[in-house]
């Protein structure tokens, strides 16, 4: 199982929207996926109309309160994508983590035991650079027995910038503290509209220049009425430009690295 955290401690950039729309696309292309709502605030969990999890829940299987069947953990949404959702429970989860020896390594674990079952499976970070997002990463490391990535959402304006140094001074302390290597697949620059003029345009520049930008995605209805409808753009509007956009990226974390 690939596993690819998708993070960003600034908020509102689309980590959400990229889980969502991304792991539909890989699901279409006949990948068995798994995304994990790791944001207390449970934007995705509520984008799919999902209730949020009861008692089978993601905080009480992290800390390993929880020994039922892994199924019970997870919904479907569809053919071939499933959801592990997130609970209220997140918001007093990350707190009680700072006291936890070996914290970092808690939803790997749970991961793990999700690997046979799935090809993909796309973490959805909060905006924090705190436990969670240190946890996500931590999952997402490549080594002998993982494979693992993170792709960035950014926007294309100045304090995008200033986020994505921070969020990679953050990245380059944790895998030497933690000894593992977390490869960077790239951007997805996201919420791009060349009408906001020289602004956008040359941060997008400034992003291209790194030589990893994975996807330009455009600031459109499709996509955020899509949102609204509970649906990934590649149902919503099956033709569209931006559905497109979502099975190219699906294609290129696909081609960029599946075994
Ligand atoms: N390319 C896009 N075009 C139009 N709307 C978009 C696009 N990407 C995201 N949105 C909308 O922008 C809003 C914010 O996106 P999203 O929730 O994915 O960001 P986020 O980074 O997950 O935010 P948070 O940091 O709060 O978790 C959502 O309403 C979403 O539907
Ligand atoms: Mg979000």
């Amino acid at each position: 199982m690939y596993v690819t955290a998708v993070v960003n401690q600034k908020g509102g950039v689309g980590k959400s929207a990229t889980v969502l729309n991304v792991g539909a696309a890989l699901a279409e292309s006949g990948r068995r996926v798994l995304l994990v709502d790791l944001d207390p605030q449970g934007h995705l969990t509520r984008a799919l109309g999902l209730p949020a999890a009861g008692t089978a829940n993601l905080p009480r299987a992290l800390l390993g309160q929880w020994d039922g069947e892994l199924g019970e953990l997870v919904l479907p949404f569809g053919e071939r994508l499933q959801v592990l959702p997130t609970s209220e429970d997140m918001f007093v989860l990350e707190p009680q983590l700072y006291s936890r020896t070996g914290r970092e390594w808690l939803l790997s674990r749970l991961l793990d035991a999700f690997a046979p079952a799935f090809d993909d499976c796309l973490i959805d970070c909060p905006p924090s650079l705190g436990a969670l997002t240190d946890a996500a990463l931590a999952a997402a490391r490549t080594d002998g027995d993982h494979m693992g990535r993170v792709v960035i959402p950014v926007q294309a304006e100045d304090s995008s910038l200033d986020a994505l140094r921070l969020l990679l001074r953050q990245l380059a302390t944790l895998t030497q503290v933690l000894a593992i290597e977390v490869p960077v697949a790239g951007l997805v620059v996201n919420l791009y509209d060349a009408r906001r003029g020289r602004v956008a345009t040359s941060m997008l520049e400034v992003f291209q220049r790194r030589d990893d930008v994975l996807a330009v995605i455009g600031d459109r209805k499709e996509i955020r009425e899509g949102w609204r409808l509970k649906q990934p753009v590649i149902a919503h509007a099956p033709e569209s430009e931006p559905a497109g956009w979502y099975r190219d990226l699906a294609k290129r974390l696909v081609d960029g690295g599946a075994r």
